[in-house]
């Protein structure tokens, strides 16, 4: 049993939750997110460079980054990552630098390792969101991108009561069905040099949107600013 209250996740909930779907995953979820995935990774690829997919599940997304993207993939579901790998390799994907199991809130990444984090349907997927965005900002380099696709609950009305009623059955399927815009803008609020840049809302339903937040450049001692992937170009 969890001591999580009804509308939250625990992590081992969340594991067992995945290690279900891994097998019909693609079926479920593959065509439907497409759009936003490639919206992701289109919005990554502007920045490009070495790019950290925290949540990248059986690797859906992969095939879509350039080879001129150097990829890393997390989660915490070794069945949806066997699945990722077997993608790789059956695709050839030169591109992919390795994937991991890993609680994309504690990440083994020194700060500022990637250009950019993507993290598509993840964030309102794990056990500690503000945790999580905490580690995206903290492995970013400055100048980098945080490119997410989230779920974002409804503020007030039926569709709110309707993801409240929901939410102890979503919980045990992997997910939140309410997930208040607030907890984003409080988040960058707190996070020094960290901004909200883009809000898009994407399909299905418009339910879901594409958030991209930047990490601030570093400026040099001369005054002058460094960006993300130009500094290994
Ligand atoms: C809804 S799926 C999204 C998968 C993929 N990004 C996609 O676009 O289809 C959520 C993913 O987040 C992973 N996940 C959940 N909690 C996690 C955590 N704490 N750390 C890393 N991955 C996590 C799950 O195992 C699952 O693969």
């Amino acid at each position: 049993m969890t001591d999580a209250p009804a509308h939250e996740l625990d992590k081992r909930a969340i594991v067992k939750a995945y290690g279900r779907w891994a097998p019909v995953y693609d079926l479920v979820f593959g065509a439907v997110f497409e759009h936003g995935r490639r919206a992701a990774v289109a919005a990554a690829e502007r920045i490009g460079g070495r790019i950290l997919e925290v949540g990248v599940g059986t690797g859906l997304s992969l095939p879509d980054y350039s080879a001129a993207s150097r990829l890393v993939g997390i989660d915490i579901s070794e069945p949806m990552l066997r699945k990722a790998q077997k993608r790789i390799s059956g695709s050839d994907l030169n591109n992919v630098e390795g994937l991991a199991v890993m609680d994309a809130a504690h990440l083994s990444f020194p700060e500022a390792s990637f250009d950019v984090v993507v993290a598509q349907y993840v964030v309102t997927a794990v056990a500690d969101p503000e945790a999580t965005l905490d580690e995206f900002a903290r492995v970013l380099k400055p100048g980098g991108e945080i490119v997410l696709l989230s779920r974002v609950g409804a503020e007030a009305g039926l569709r709110r009561a309707l993801e409240q009623w929901l939410a102890p059955a979503a919980r045990r399927l992997g997910w939140r069905t309410e997930f208040a815009w607030a907890r984003y803008t409080q988040w960058a609020e707190r996070t020094q040099g960290v901004r909200l840049i883009e809000r898009r809302a994407m399909p299905p339903l418009g339910h879901f949107w594409l958030i991209r937040f930047a990490k601030a450049e570093a400026t040099t001692a001369s005054g002058n600013k460094h960006h993300a992937a130009c500094a290994e170009r």
